[in-house]
C-alpha cells in the first residue's frame, strides 16, 4: 500500500502519528511562506501544511502543483489551533505537516473543477466524466448506490432467492419500447435484441422449477428519455412460483422494511398503504401519485350543472366532468401571470383551459365566479373545504384529460408550494389496473402492463365482450410520485396466453413465430407464478433525494442517448459491416 490512511480518516486522535495519505490536489494556497494543500479521496479531504523549514526542495515542489495533480504526502498530524479548527469538515481539527511529498502525476489544467460546489453545465460534466466522478457529492451516491443493491441482495439471499444471469443477447421481447438489435455475424441478416427485461427468461426460470429467482439485471430500451429514464438501466428482478398476488406484496413490504430500518434506521409500518387504480385516478388524477401530501381531486359536477357558465355545462353535455383541487393558502401566491403559465402547463395535458376561484371571506373571487350564485359558491367552497386565502383550479373536460391535467397540476404545485417533507418516503400500491388500454390512434387494443400479465379470474368473461373492464392481476409501488416498481400474476395457462395476444392483435403465427419458446414451455407442467422488478436507478434517486438520474449512473447517456465520454454510438469500419452483412442506407439529410 502506498499509503497508511485515507484523507478523509483523519482525526484528532491521530495527532502526534506519522501518516502518508494520497489524493488529488482539491486547492493550493500559497500564504507567505506556508503552502496549504487540501488533499482528496472519496474518504473525504484533508488539509496538508509545508513549512519552509524542511528545506527548499520540498517547499519549491510543494509550490509547483497544481489542482487535480495526484500526491503521496508524508507527515505528523498536528493540532490546529483552536481559531483554526473548521467544525464544518470531519477532519477540521487536524493539519498534516508534511515532510515529504512525492509527485505520483501531474495533471492537464482540468475544464472544471471537482472540487466546486457549482458544477459546469451537464454536457461537460458527461464528457469528462472521471472529472465528474470525483466530485463529492457523485462519489457519495456511487457508494450509495453499492449500499443499496448489496442489502437488496442480502435480503433476497435472506429469504432463500437465487440470483440468476439471463442472456444480454436474447430475443426481442414485447415490453412497449423498441429494442436494441445486435447484428449475427454467423447467421447474416439475423439480429439478436438485447433484453428490455428479462421478463421471460425469469418466466421459464419458474417453468424450470426455481422458485425464487432474482438479478440485479441490466435493461435496455430504445424509447424517448426523461430526468427518471435511461436507455440502458438496472432493476432488481423478481420472480416467484407457487404465490399468488398477496405473496409479491409482503416480500417487497418486507423489503421495504428493511431497507428503511438499515439506511434510515425507522421503523416503516407495515403492510405498505393500497389504492385501486380507479381510487388513485379519481382521488389523484395519477396512477403515481404522490402521497406525502393530500390536495386531492373534488369533482363538482352536480354544482356546476346548473350553473351559467357554458364551458361547465357544455363539457357535462358532451360526458365530460367537472373537477378541481385545492391549494391552501396560496390565493396571494398566485398573481394572474403566473395562473396563465399554469394554464399553459395543463394544455400539455390537452385541457382547454384552467378555471380557478380564489376564496375570500364572502364568496369566490374569479372571473367566472358571476356566473355562480352566494349558494353555489358555498356548494364549491365546501367541496373543497376552502377557507378565504385558499386557490381552487378547476379543468372542465373528457374524464381522462381532466384526470391527466390536474394530477400534474397537483404534482407541480406540491413542488412550488413545498407541500412536504423532501426528506419522507412514502410508499404505497396501486393495484387492479386495467389489462387492456385502447389506442384511439392505431385503433387497437394495447397491454396496459405487458403481455404476460394474467386478468382478474373474475373478469375472463369480457374478453370477447368489453376488454376494456378487465382487470389485471398487475401492482406497482409508487414511491413519492415515480413508479418505483411494477409487477403482476403471470398468466400460466397456454390457452389464457393465447386469448391475450389475439386481442393484441398478434397473430397466431407471429405469437408462435415470437414467444413459440414460451407458450411451448407452458405446455410443460408451469406452475403458478407471479414477479416484480424495482427500478433500481429509481430508489437510488428516491433514498437521496435526488433528481436527475444520471447522477445515480457512473456513466449515463444523454437525452439523445448518446455517451459523452466514449462517443458512442459511433460509426464502424466497412470490413465490421462487410462481416455482419450490412449496408448502411443513411437518411438524406
Ligand atoms: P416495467 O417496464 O414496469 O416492468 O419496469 C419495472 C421498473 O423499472 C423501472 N424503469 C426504468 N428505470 C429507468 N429507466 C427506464 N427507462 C425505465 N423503465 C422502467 C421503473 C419500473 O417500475 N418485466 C416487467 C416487470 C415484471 O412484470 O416483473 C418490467 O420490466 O421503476
Ligand atoms: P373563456 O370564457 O374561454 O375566456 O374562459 C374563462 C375562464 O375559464 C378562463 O380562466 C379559462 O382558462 C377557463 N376555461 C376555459 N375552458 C375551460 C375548461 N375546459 N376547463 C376549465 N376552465 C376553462
Amino acid at each position: 500500500m502506498l499509503r497508511t490512511h485515507t484523507c478523509g480518516e483523519l482525526r484528532a486522535e491521530h495527532v502526534d502519528q506519522t501518516v502518508t495519505v494520497c489524493g488529488w490536489v482539491d486547492s493550493r494556497r500559497d500564504h507567505g511562506g506556508l503552502v496549504f494543500i487540501d488533499l482528496r479521496d472519496r474518504y473525504g479531504k484533508v488539509q496538508i501544511v509545508f513549512d519552509p523549514s524542511q528545506g527548499d526542495d520540498l517547499h519549491n515542489l510543494a509550490g509547483s502543483v497544481r489542482n487535480e495533480y495526484v500526491l503521496k504526502v508524508t507527515g505528523k498530524v498536528v493540532r490546529r489551533a483552536e481559531k483554526d479548527v473548521n467544525p464544518k469538515i470531519p477532519t477540521g481539527e487536524i493539519d498534516v505537516r508534511s515532510n515529504h511529498l512525492e509527485v505520483l502525476n501531474a495533471s492537464r489544467v482540468v475544464p472544471f473543477e471537482p472540487g466546486t460546489l457549482n458544477p459546469p453545465n451537464e454536457e461537460l460534466r458527461l464528457k469528462y466524466r472521471f472529472l465528474d466522478l470525483r466530485r463529492p457529492r457523485l462519489q457519495e451516491l456511487m457508494v450509495f448506490r453499492h449500499r443499496l443493491t448489496k442489502l437488496v441482495r442480502d435480503y433476497f439471499d435472506r429469504h432463500g432467492f437465487l440470483e440468476i444471469e439471463t442472456p444480454m443477447l436474447g430475443r426481442s421481447t414485447p415490453e412497449g419500447a423498441r429494442d436494441y438489435l445486435v447484428p449475427s455475424r454467423v447467421h447474416p441478416g439475423c439480429f439478436y435484441a438485447l433484453p428490455q427485461s428479462p421478463q421471460i427468461y425469469k418466466q421459464i426460470l419458474m417453468i424450470a422449477g426455481y422458485d425464487r429467482y432474482m438479478q440485479i439485471a441490466r435493461c435496455f430500451r430504445d424509447e424517448d428519455l426523461r430526468a427518471d429514464r435511461q436507455p440502458e438501466f438496472t432493476q432488481v428482478d423478481i420472480e416467484m412460483a407457487f404465490v399468488d398476488r398477496e405473496d409479491i406484496l409482503q416480500t417487497v413490504d418486507g423489503l421495504v422494511a428493511f431497507l428503511m430500518q438499515e439506511i434510515r434506521g425507522v421503523q416503516h409500518p407495515l403492510p405498505l398503504p393500497r389504492l385501486t387504480y380507479a381510487e388513485s385516478m379519481e382521488r389523484f388524477g395519477s396512477d403515481k401519485p404522490d402521497l406525502r401530501y393530500g390536495m386531492e381531486l373534488k369533482d363538482i359536477g352536480d354544482i356546476a350543472a346548473n350553473c351559467g357558465f357554458g364551458v361547465f355545462k357544455n363539457a357535462l353535455a358532451s360526458g365530460g366532468r367537472v373537477r378541481g383541487l385545492n391549494a391552501v393558502g396560496a390565493a396571494a401566491k398566485y398573481s394572474r401571470k403566473q395562473i396563465d403559465e399554469l394554464t399553459v402547463f395543463v394544455g400539455d395535458f390537452k385541457a382547454k383551459g384552467l378555471a380557478f376561484f380564489r376564496v375570500t371571506e364572502t364568496g369566490l373571487d374569479s372571473p367566472i365566479a358571476k356566473f355562480f350564485g352566494p349558494e353555489e359558491q358555498q356548494a364549491i367552497i365546501q367541496r373543497f373545504d376552502a377557507k378565504a386565502g385558499d386557490l381552487i383550479f378547476i379543468v372542465a373536460d373528457q374524464p381522462k384529460v381532466t384526470s391527466a391535467a390536474l394530477g400534474a397540476l397537483r404534482s407541480r404545485l406540491g413542488k412550488e408550494l413545498a407541500l412536504f417533507d423532501p426528506n419522507e418516503m412514502h410508499f404505497a400500491w396501486i393495484l387492479d389496473f386495467p389489462l387492456f388500454s385502447y389506442n384511439e390512434e392505431e385503433k387497437k387494443w394495447d397491454a396496459e402492463h405487458h403481455p404476460f400479465c394474467n386478468p382478474v379470474p373474475d373478469d375472463v368473461g369480457y374478453f370477447e365482450t368489453d376488454p376494456g373492464k378487465i382487470r389485471a392481476t398487475s401492482y406497482d409501488l409508487v414511491v413519492n410520485g415515480y413508479e418505483g416498481a411494477s409487477g403482476s400474476v403471470r398468466i400460466h395457462d397456454p390457452v389464457v396466453q393465447q386469448k391475450v395476444f389475439d386481442l393484441l392483435g398478434i397473430p397466431a403465427e407471429e405469437a408462435e413465430k415470437r414467444f413459440s419458446f414460451l407458450l411451448e414451455a407452458l405446455r410443460y407442467g408451469a406452475p403458478p407464478h407471479a414477479g416484480i422488478a424495482l427500478g433500481l436507478d429509481r430508489w437510488v434517486m428516491m433514498f437521496t433525494g435526488c433528481d436527475n438520474i444520471r447522477d445515480v449512473i457512473a456513466f449515463p447517456k444523454t437525452q439523445k442517448a448518446a455517451d459523452l465520454l466514449s462517443g458512442a454510438p459511433s460509426n464502424v469500419d466497412a470490413k465490421q459491416l462487410k462481416e455482419l452483412s450490412i449496408k448502411i442506407d443513411e437518411p438524406k439529410a
